[in-house]
């Protein structure tokens, strides 16, 4: 039980009504032996995001990952079909891929095993005096998956319920961005040393636009005017007005003018991150590697039809500078987060009602923490 990490008391103290309740205590994110249980009972047993679909859009792109310390990859099949796959060898567990790349073949570098798109063993050499060696038997393991919106969720949970149904409430509420459209033009990449936890809650609530983004975000998107809809599924949505209420130009198929406007900030807990205004979208992707250690992707993504535009190149640079100048001040935010949450007086604080995000998500932590 996580009684053995988190005190009766501190988890009672995070499951109070929102207006009386506190943050999860630091060892939440601190503590090296609650991380393995972390590990064992979130990470595991959650959908993450891996890829999208335009990432890998010829027969035998692959793109690496890690999903929850299993090293995988996204693979498109000669079939056509978009697998996750075990990077593990099934000889002598060599990784038989890194990186990204096209393939027919994926050969192990140990000892030339070869597996097909698919992940079946078509090659072993020198294998023939081996008794009972079933190729049948030995490919890559396949890890479950699912499409969403084009984006490639996987679980290391055989037993997890599907994706889509625990998120309908948040397809609806973006329905009209058209999610399945978009592509990644870029991808800006960040090693951080915090939990992250400390990253996910920093991009679900708008309450730090007051100091920590005083000069850039806060003049636009105050963040007092934030709002965070009830929702009794495993998902949050972070609604930032902009204080401009002019209908901004040029309008854009399918959206309404307060959707070009207004900032969204969306989380299927525990890794999917979107941030959404119009007609882009970064695609926050975690990959915990530690308690406090995480990599993060950031990818620019822009709907299809815009890739004709003559200014493309242009508008992705002008996304880049504005993600990355705000990141900058996150990053910031989050190494004081993380250098206090290790002090040894650090003890849980009590939440803003606009942190209503946070608080959505530490009831459904502590739930699958078993609290
Ligand atoms: S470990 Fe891959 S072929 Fe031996
Ligand atoms: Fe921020």
């Amino acid at each position: 039980m996580t009684q053995e990490f988190l005190s009766p008391a501190d988890v009672a103290a995070s499951r109070r009504p929102l207006a009386e309740a506190l943050t999860l205590p630091p060892a939440a994110y601190t503590d090296e032996g609650l991380w393995h249980v972390e590990k064992a009972r979130v990470l595991a047993r959650s959908w993450l995001p891996l890829a999208r679909l335009d990432q890998v859009p010829e027969a035998g792109d692959y793109l690496s990952a890690d999903l929850g310390g299993e090293p995988v990859m996204v693979v498109r099949g000669e079939d056509g079909a978009v697998r996750v796959l075990s990077r593990v060898c099934r000889h002598r567990a060599a990784l038989v891929a890194e990186g990204q790349g096209c393939r027919k073949l994926f050969t192990c570098p140990y000892h030339a095993w070869s597996y097909d798109t698919a992940g079946a063993l078509v090659r072993a050499p020198l294998m023939e005096g081996s008794e009972g060696f079933d190729p049948a038997m030995l490919g890559l393991r396949e890890i479950r998956s699912e499409i969403w919106e084009g984006f490639v969720m996987a679980t290391l949970d055989a037993d997890a319920p599907a994706f889509a149904p625990q998120v309908s409430g948040l397809a609806d509420y973006l329905a009209n961005y058209n999610l399945g459209g978009f592509v990644v033009a870029r991808t800006l990449d960040y090693a951080h040393g915090w939990n992250w936890k400390v990253l996910a809650e920093n991009f679900m609530e708008a309450y730090h636009h007051i100091a920590a983004h005083s000069k850039t975000l806060e003049p636009g998107y105050h963040a007092r005017d934030s709002q965070v809809p009830d929702t009794d599924q495993p998902w949050s949505v972070l609604h930032m007005p902009a204080a401009d209420r002019e209908a901004p130009q040029p309008p854009v198929p399918g959206l309404e003018d307060w959707q070009l406007r207004d900032l969204i900030a969306a989380i299927a807990f525990p890794g999917l991150m979107l941030a959404m205004q119009g007609p882009f979208m970064a695609w926050y992707q975690m990959t915990p590697l530690a308690a406090g250690q995480l990599d993060l992707k950031i990818h620019l993504c822009f709907p299809d039809w815009m890739q004709g535009l003559d200014d493309y190149a242009a508008i992705v640079d002008g996304a880049e500078a504005s993600i990355r100048g705000v990141h900058e001040e996150d990053i910031a935010a989050n190494d004081l987060v993380w250098a206090g949450l290790n002090a040894p007086l650090s003890r849980a604080g009590p939440l803003s009602p606009l942190e209503k995000s946070i608080w959505q998500m530490n009831q459904w932590w502590l739930g699958k923490m078993g609290a």
